[in-house]
């Protein structure tokens, strides 16, 4: 008997402990490299050193990951109107897959503050993406069904902000099992970029990290078996008027 149950657990392990966050980012159709230690602050993995999801939003980890108020030596050079696509895996580049994991993605934007990604009222949502009704997809299953070159991609429109260092973030939520407080899974992770254009449009912010997620609020906690898809409220504030919009590779790009 011990024998089975003992490879039975080390196999559920494995699955579910691989679990992802970026790798690099597209800039205008243009691969960056490898962001991970380098422009990407988020805890990075490899085999045998997975990065966890965080499941309680008030923990400071929830701004930008598991040691992600760390500064990475690299800022990506951006301009107003630039597409920034963040492409996600699990332990090597290139295996998106949701597995069990389906929920919404949020994208939220700061200065790169001295003070670290915890500064409350930094944070501006530049993007957010639920549940598509006609599809019957998560924002994270459009991940995987895309074409290879594509695959585990998101993007965003760098918006008309004063020049300076700035954090995007991403997040992408899970919610498989967030029928229970703090069964949700959150992946948090920001890419450090510097923006060139000198625009007008300074970002509002509001939103803070930890702070603006509730682990009791509706959307945060979510039953697949009892809620509606087609009414999932987005947690993580309204989408700023001034964004440029962003979008979810084979469905808005
Ligand atoms: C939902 O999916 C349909 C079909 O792919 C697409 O035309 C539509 O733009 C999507 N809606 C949103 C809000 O992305």
């Amino acid at each position: 008997m011990k024998v089975p149950l003992l490879i039975a657990l080390v196999a559920t392990a494995r699955v579910t402990l691989a679990h992802f966050s970026i790798f690099g980012v597209w800039i205008n159709g243009q691969w960056q490299g490898d962001g991970r230690e380098i422009y990407e602050r988020t805890k990075f993995n490899v085999e045998g050193n997975f990065n966890p999801p965080l499941r309680n939003p008030d923990w400071p980890y929830i701004a930008c990951g598991t040691l992600g108020h760390r500064e990475r030596p690299k800022y990506l050079e951006v301009k107003a109107g630039d597409t920034l696509a963040p492409e996600w895996y699990w332990t090597k580049r290139g295996d998106w897959e949701t597995t069990s994991h389906v929920g919404p993605l949020t994208v939220h934007m700061a200065p790169a503050v001295s003070t670290g990604p915890n500064t409350p009222d930094i944070w501006t949502k530049l993007f957010h993406y639920g549940y598509n009704v006609t599809d019957g997809l998560w924002a994270d299953e459009y991940f995987q069904k895309d074409a290879t070159t594509t695959k585990g991609h998101h993007f965003i429109k760098i918006p008309d902000v004063p020049a300076g260092n700035y954090l995007i973030r991403s997040d992408v939520i899970a919610l498989q099992s967030a029928n229970v407080p703090l069964g949700t899974q959150f992946y948090p992770s920001c890419v450090q970029i510097r923006v060139t254009s000198d625009g007008k449009a300074a970002l509002p912010g509001g939103v803070s990290f930890p702070g603006s997620y509730k682990s009791d609020q509706p959307g945060i906690i979510w039953d697949f078996s009892r809620d509606d898809p087609a009414a999932y409220p987005i947690p993580g504030g309204e989408v700023w008027e001034g964004s440029l919009g962003g979008g979810i590779y084979g469905v808005n790009a």
